[in-house]
């Protein structure tokens, strides 16, 4: 069973993957990373926790230069481009990190290089000189990926550097037979070159001990992985790589080399809450030095091995520094039923979103949290978006708000009316109530996200069948005052919903509070729900609007042709 993380410390540091800046945002990374981690930042911020949501671009990398040659422009441009576009799609979507930063600023390639430099003095790496792949046309070496040749095993023709798509094997360059690049079909040469190693062999005992005896909570598919890794044994992973792109090593003798983009971006981290400190006035190493800090990464299921091996042990060979409390990754999105893909331009994303959907936020947050992919792939469709917004969010939620606004309407102008007569019903929702902040934030603690937001809807379920029980369109003939207590228990239900549903949608939370008078909002919201007195009676009620609406058909079959005519 999953040990609940005390929220006895006061403060989360908070970190979602880095986003590659060579591309767009898309609904995989939003399903994966971002969505789950800002439900967690925003609730524990609720909860009155001091908390440090950080991200932002990862700007170097393979992948950038060959954006830049695709594009025609500089990688520098690539990057520009790409970390403006991102960080202003997340801002709309609702994403509230407490800084966006990038690898490619002066502030991040001072640490990363004081990170090398440090583990290099302390004689923390090792150096080795190997021969690998280069490409004799486009005059570098290349990174496993960019190496084609034909499979040792299954004579497949177009096997990958590190493995075969064909029959699965994973391989190293060097195995491959007739290595190509794939940057410029040029056959391979092997030349010697020096780079430097993070002997993680030599941490193996500690990490097991920590990860595996001590994290045993660690989600399922997380702990497995780290197990895996573990008993198949750790190698020394090269810090250091050929390239021209990136932070360059700062030695003497390998001025042209750059790290490894896997060592430098995960400092981002650091760098991007030192960036944050000078301009808030703070002092960063609470969040990063402090015993009682609580240091949680969300990421992929790709990204497990750097943030739970690589990264710890960098973090505790420079020393001081704390490790990750829990890294809550998740399986991957899938897109009517295939795999997401930036290279095939099959993906839903952000930015389009933004512009198609507009003010619809929060029914994509809706759609990607509660078919989130928390232990297994899960599979997004336009159909189910449909559904789910048509069915859940306007049938089931807008529906029960919508009505009770209407009906202190109509009875009572707008104003909220007296409880007066509170029956067993009443009770048995109060006491119902109690538990549910409670249940909703024990969820939230145990990275249970769908559950969370589950539990939330069922708030809005109980007000709708509390509304069809008691009928106060038919009592009100004969009892005014009975359907005055019934609407105003109504309201305090809608109050708590607008509380509940913060973290997962904090538009309509937004708005709903708005409409209820609860804006400005003071204390920590959190302990404040749970009970029938959110909202005065003889209060004023904004006029209902509608928080979700119906989508057409005809939008649906828009978006589907769109995704299919982009394909290639
Ligand atoms: O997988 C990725 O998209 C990486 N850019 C994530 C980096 S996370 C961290 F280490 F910075
Ligand atoms: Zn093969």
């Amino acid at each position: 069973m999953p040990v609940t993380p005390s929220l006895n410390p006061t403060t989360y540091t908070i970190t979602a993957a880095l986003p590659y800046a060579n591309g767009p945002i898309h609904i995989g990374h939003l399903a994966g990373v971002y969505i789950p981690a800002d439900i967690y930042a925003r609730y524990l911020r609720n909860c009155g926790k001091r908390v440090l949501f950080i991200s932002g671009s990862d700007e170097h990398g393979v992948p950038v230069t060959i954006r830049a040659q695709q594009e025609g422009i500089t990688p520098q441009q690539v990057v520009d481009k790409y970390h403006a576009m991102n960080q202003q799609a997340f801002e709309d979507f609702g994403i509230s990190f407490d800084v966006f930063s990038r690898t490619s600023s002066t502030l991040h390639y001072q640490v990363a290089t004081d990170f090398f430099e440090t583990l290099y003095g302390q004689g923390s790496l090792e150096v080795k000189d190997t021969e690998q792949y280069y490409d004799p046309v486009q005059k570098q070496f290349l990174a496993d990926r960019y190496i084609r040749g034909i499979c040792p095993r299954c004579a497949y023709q177009d096997a990958y550097g590190d493995q075969c798509e064909s029959c699965g094997t994973t391989l190293s360059p060097e195995e491959l037979l007739q290595p190509r690049s794939t940057l410029s079909g040029a056959t391979l040469q092997l030349r010697k070159t020096r780079h430097w190693y993070l002997p993680l062999d030599r941490h193996e005992a500690w990490l097991k001990q920590w990860i595996l005896e001590e994290h045993r909570e660690w989600k399922t598919n997380v702990y497995g992985q780290c197990k895996s890794w573990l008993e198949q044994g750790l190698q020394p992973r090269a810090v250091t790589r050929d390239l021209a792109w990136g932070i360059h090593v700062p030695l003497a003798e390998a001025r042209d080399k750059v790290l490894y983009v896997w060592f430098e971006a995960p400092i981002a981290y650091i760098s991007a809450t030192q960036a944050w400190a000078a301009t808030h006035g703070q002092d960063w190493k609470p969040f990063w030095q402090s015993p009682d800090a609580q240091l949680i990464h969300f990421v992929g299921k790709d990204n497990i091995v750097f943030h739970c091996i690589i990264f710890p042990v960098i973090l505790k060979t420079y020393g001081s520094f704390i490790l990750p409390t829990n890294v809550p990754a998740n399986e991957f999105l899938n897109l009517e039923g295939k795999k997401i893909s930036t290279s095939r331009n099959w993906a839903v994303w952000l930015h389009e979103y933004l512009a198609d959907f507009t003010d619809q936020q929060d029914v994509l947050r809706y759609v990607l949290c509660i078919n989130a992919p928390e232990n297994k792939d899960s599979d997004f469709s336009w159909q189910d978006f449909q559904a789910k917004n048509n069915n859940e969010l306007v049938a089931i939620l807008g529906n029960f708000v919508n009505r009770t606004f209407v009906l202190v309407h109509k009875y009572f102008g707008g104003t909220v009316p007296e409880r007066s007569t509170v029956t067993a019903t009443e009770h048995v929702l109060a006491n119902y109530l109690q538990q549910l902040p409670h249940q909703v934030g024990q969820a939230i603690e145990q990275f249970k996200f769908k559950e969370g937001l589950q539990l939330c809807m069922n708030l809005a379920r109980a007000g709708n069948k509390y509304l069809a029980e008691t009928e106060p369109w038919h009592l009100i003939k004969s009892d005014k005052e009975r359907v005055g207590t019934i609407l105003n228990v109504a309201v305090q239900l809608t109050a708590n919903l607008s509380i509940l549903l913060e973290p997962f949608l904090p538009f309509t939370s937004h708005q709903l509070k708005k409409m209820l008078g609860m804006i400005p909002s003071e204390g920590t919201p959190w302990t404040q729900a749970g009970n029938l007195g959110l909202v005065q009676s003889g209060a004023a009620l904004g006029a209902p609007t509608l928080l979700f609406e119906k989508i057409t058909d005809e939008r649906i079959t828009a978006q589907q042709q769109k995704l299919h005519a982009m394909n290639v």
